[in-house]
């Protein structure tokens, strides 16, 4: 966790680093779906999602799962997203619009200070948000306020590095050429909440009871090198933030060294395939 006084400076970056990157994952809405649906699921399963119910999502970004959960609860039940950045939320607004969905509001709004009134909501999600969070249990203790007793809270996070190449890949030649120190893993940042039993503790923390921590498999998929390139540079928002930084000469042959490293996953189609993992872990607010 972070010290207090980081923490708004923390946010700040967030909400500009993801604004960064809003056009790119409206581009890269099919893809996002194809590869990240089946965790859309997932989460509203174990949330216990069901019509007519009223449901939150924390770290919308551009909609998921906070549209599916719209879909599944109906013209009766509703779902309040929030994410600190304006412009994932934009296209979030505008996805709704498209899919003909009207039963879900998207607030901008710090995950660790949400505003609404105790014991509001039905069930709970969160799709990999939770990881950049600078103060975790804060946000978890105003997801428990929020819950109706009885209520469950669902969250996905990236388990640990080594099981997530298809972004550490990346990220690890970057840090080579950018000469920046390997960071923190306590740090906020993509994999800081993937070891096993580390979010279901602070689950247990914030009062959540019935805790259960499943590790969830998924391939991730890309149709070809150069796709892969465009995905990281323009769509990951950890990437995007280290290229910046780097002067034109010294980006240039970071991204020739990843192309290297990455195509030692290119299958005989042309494709790139990664086993990918996910840390699901899901709790209840006791009924009082
Ligand atoms: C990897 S994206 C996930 C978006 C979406 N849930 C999905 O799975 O497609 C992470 C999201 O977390 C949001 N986020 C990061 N820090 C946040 C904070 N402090 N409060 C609210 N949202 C935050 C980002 O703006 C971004 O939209």
């Amino acid at each position: 966790m972070m010290s207090g006084g980081d923490h708004g400076e923390h946010v700040n970056k967030q909400r500009d680093d993801w604004n960064a990157v809003a056009d790119a994952w409206e581009r890269y809405d099919s893809w996002l779906s194809d590869n990240f649906a089946s965790f859309d699921k997932a989460l509203i399963e174990r949330a216990g999602i069901r019509p007519g119910h009223k449901t939150l999502d924390l770290g919308s970004g551009t909609g998921n799962p906070a549209l599916a959960a719209a879909r599944m609860v109906g013209p009766q039940g509703s779902v309040v997203g929030v994410d600190v950045a304006d412009k994932m939320l934009d296209v979030a607004r505008r996805r709704a619009q498209t899919m003909g969905i009207d039963n879900v509001e998207f607030h901008v709004c710090h995950a660790g200070a949400i505003p609404f009134a105790d014991d509001s909501f039905d069930a709970a999600t969160s799709r990999f948000c939770l990881m950049f969070l600078p103060d975790v249990a804060a946000a978890l203790g105003g997801v428990h306020r929020a819950l109706k007793p009885g209520a469950r809270f669902t969250a996905a996070v990236w388990s640990a590095p080594d099981k997530n190449l298809s972004f550490t890949l990346a990220m690890k030649v970057l840090q080579n050429f950018a000469d920046a120190p390997s960071p923190d893993p306590s740090a906020p940042g993509p994999f800081s909440l993937g070891a096993p039993g580390k979010l279901k503790g602070y689950m247990e923390e914030a009062g959540f009871t019935d805790a259960i921590e499943e590790a969830i498999p998924v391939e991730m998929s890309f149709p070809s090198v150069e796709f892969y390139i465009s995905n990281m540079k323009e769509m990951a928002a950890p990437v995007r933030a280290i290229l910046e930084q780097m002067d034109e000469q010294s980006r240039a042959r970071a991204m020739d060294a990843i192309v290297e490293e990455v195509k030692k996953f290119e299958t005989p189609d042309g494709a790139i395939r990664f086993n990918s993992e996910a840390m699901i872990v899901s709790g209840m607010k006791a009924s009082a």
